[in-house]
């Protein structure tokens, strides 16, 4: 069998361990993607989707398990040395990029980040170049304001540059949490159409969080429900695409366990499911 590119081992993850507040958010996690793989992730509030983001970016370190990318086992690695492997973009466009810094080397910091070294080498005008073609695919003209300041965006010309800077930094692994959340519907559908052909073209893992129900569906090749910080239920591609959202609802409160070939908590298993 060959190697996921992403792999959660049992893992738990409390906050504030041993004081009033402990908080235990992610408790027998186990997840594998496969390379290549688009997974969508929904679940309701708290029930520990982004805590799994951060467990995978190396933002927290799990209190118990392993985590691994490409077989190596990063678990004791800090964030930023993950992060040639494993870019986030997050709910709010104002993080994931420098805010005083111009669009142009907010996009040259992304591609340092990245392991496509020829880029490195590469001249000024060539990268400025490349940047210029990816930004005037967004058809929101910023190929012509490479010199402004991030900060002075919208939030959607901010998300959507966040999402170029995701592709040049060319991971193994994208983490996607809420990432439409803050976008106009017009905006967030531009957003999500750039999500799905960047992962397309640079064919990373991709895990993306979202509480849109249709967007959960109709991207990737299969989608995870989690609640109190494990994946209930694992739904493939072959039965996602007849499902509609009241179906996941359905899920989501452990009531449709007939819709999905494997539901992982035993006690919510009926007989006949795989
Ligand atoms: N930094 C933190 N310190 C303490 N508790 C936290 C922290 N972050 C998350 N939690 C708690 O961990 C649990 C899981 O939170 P998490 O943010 O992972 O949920 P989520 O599924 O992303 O929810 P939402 O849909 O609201 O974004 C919650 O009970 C939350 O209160
Ligand atoms: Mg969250």
């Amino acid at each position: 069998m060959h190697e996921p590119m992403l792999a959660l081992e049992n893992i738990r993850l409390v906050y504030n361990r041993g004081r009033a507040d402990e908080v235990t958010a992610l408790d027998h996690l186990d997840l594998a993607l496969d390379p290549g793989e688009f997974v969508t992730v929904v679940g309701s509030n708290g029930a520990g989707k982004s805590s799994t983001v951060q467990i995978i970016s190396g933002a927290q370190r799990p209190t118990k398990g392993r985590v691994r990318v490409k077989g190596r086992d990063v678990t004791a690695w800090p964030d930023y040395r993950r992060a040639s492997m494993v870019a986030r973009v997050f709910d709010d466009p104002r993080v994931g990029s420098a805010p005083d810094l111009s669009i142009e080397d907010n996009l040259a910091l992304a591609m340092s980040r990245g392991r496509r070294r020829t880029l490195r080498f590469s001249t000024n005008a060539t990268r400025r170049n490349r940047m210029r073609d990816e930004l005037s695919r967004l058809g929101l003209g910023l190929e012509d304001r490479l010199h402004d300041p991030m900060g002075l965006l919208s939030a959607g010309q901010r998300q959507s540059i966040t999402m170029i800077m995701a592709g040049l930094a060319t991971p193994d692994v994208l983490l996607l949490d809420e990432h439409l959340a803050a976008l106009d519907p017009a905006t967030a559908a531009r957003v999500l159409e750039l999500t799905a052909d960047l992962v397309a073209e640079m064919g990373c893992t991709t895990l993306m969080i979202t509480h849109n129900m249709e967007h959960a569906l109709r991207l990737g090749s299969r989608m995870l429900v989690m609640s109190r910080g494990r994946v209930i239920a694992d739904v493939p591609q072959a039965r996602k695409q007849h499902m509609e959202a009241a179906h996941v609802v359905d899920l989501m409160v452990g009531a449709g366990d007939e819709l999905t070939d494997r539901i992982l908590i035993p006690e919510l298993q009926t007989e006949g499911a795989m």
